[in-house]
């Protein structure tokens, strides 16, 4: 069966690595700050069956279904969000990606740093050709992540997901292995203020921001600075 290679995954200033039993710690005290969206989708909240989680149930399949990094901010050691590869499709060489993020490390660019790191470990390392993700379409902040990392608006898929508010919309990016594609260079670390999310969902936990349908503007903000590497041959069998 294929799956994913041991990520080894290195941007400006993170580490993004898997999660172990050794983060157990990390995981309890930021479901205790209540924003399990930055975890990893279907983290258990309990403690006990969070352990278990933890030891076993995150790797039951090994990579062949996902792979679940932990944002690592390499200057502090802090734990800032976490990020996954989820829904391979082998014979396309297909994979989705969701994230989140602590709420107090948002709009410092670190959802588009592990993006563009980890998409770009997809296509050039991982025999991937097209990663994709969706937000809900009002989640602004989600949008901006894709856009900024390059990624390319294909459509909407109408009311394509549930929360506990009830049926949205999802806007569904996509970065091809041959697309050109922004080199993150994060414009130092900042912060913007915007008004407060109002709602949090469970996978990697949309908010509902004002919203937004607006073309992405591919590389905006960002310095264009090359694409990626050839496509990687097509895997065997
Ligand atoms: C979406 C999320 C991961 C973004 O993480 P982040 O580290 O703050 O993202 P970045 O700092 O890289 O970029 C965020 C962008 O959205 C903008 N933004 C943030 N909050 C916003 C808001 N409420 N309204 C409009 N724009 C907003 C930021 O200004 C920034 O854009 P800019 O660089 O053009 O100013 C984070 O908000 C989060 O964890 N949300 C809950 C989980 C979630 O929605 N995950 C995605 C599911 S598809």
């Amino acid at each position: 069966m294929d799956s994913f290679p041991s990520p080894s995954i290195r941007s400006d200033r993170l580490d993004l690595r898997e999660f172990g039993a050794d983060d157990l710690g990390l995981a309890v005290e930021v479901v205790a700050e209540g924003v399990p969206e930055a975890l990893p989708p279907g983290v258990p909240a309990d403690r006990d069956e969070l352990a278990a989680w933890f030891a076993t149930g995150m790797y039951s399949t090994g990579r062949a279904d996902a792979v679940h990094l932990i944002m690592l901010d390499r200057a502090s050691g802090r734990m800032v969000g976490a990020i996954g590869v989820f829904h391979p499709d082998w014979q396309v060489r297909s994979a989705e990606i969701g994230y989140g993020v602590r709420t107090d490390a948002r709009s410092q660019g670190y959802a588009t740093e592990a993006l563009a790191a980890v998409a770009r470990w997809l296509l050039t390392e991982a025999g991937i050709q097209r990663a994709w993700l969706s937000a809900n379409t009002d989640n602004t902040a989600s949008i901006r992540v894709a856009q900024k990392a390059g990624f390319r608006r294909e459509g909407t898929l109408r009311r394509a997901g549930i929360e506990d508010d009830g049926l949205h919309d999802l806007a569904v990016f996509s970065l091809l292995d041959d697309d050109e594609r922004p080199e993150l260079r994060p414009e130092g670390t900042h912060r913007r203020d915007h008004a407060p999310m109002m709602a949090v969902r469970s996978r990697y936990g949309s908010s509902a921001d004002s919203g937004s349908e607006t073309a992405p503007e591919v590389g905006a903000g960002f310095g264009l600075r090359g694409s990626l590497s050839p496509a990687p041959p097509p895997r065997p069998g």
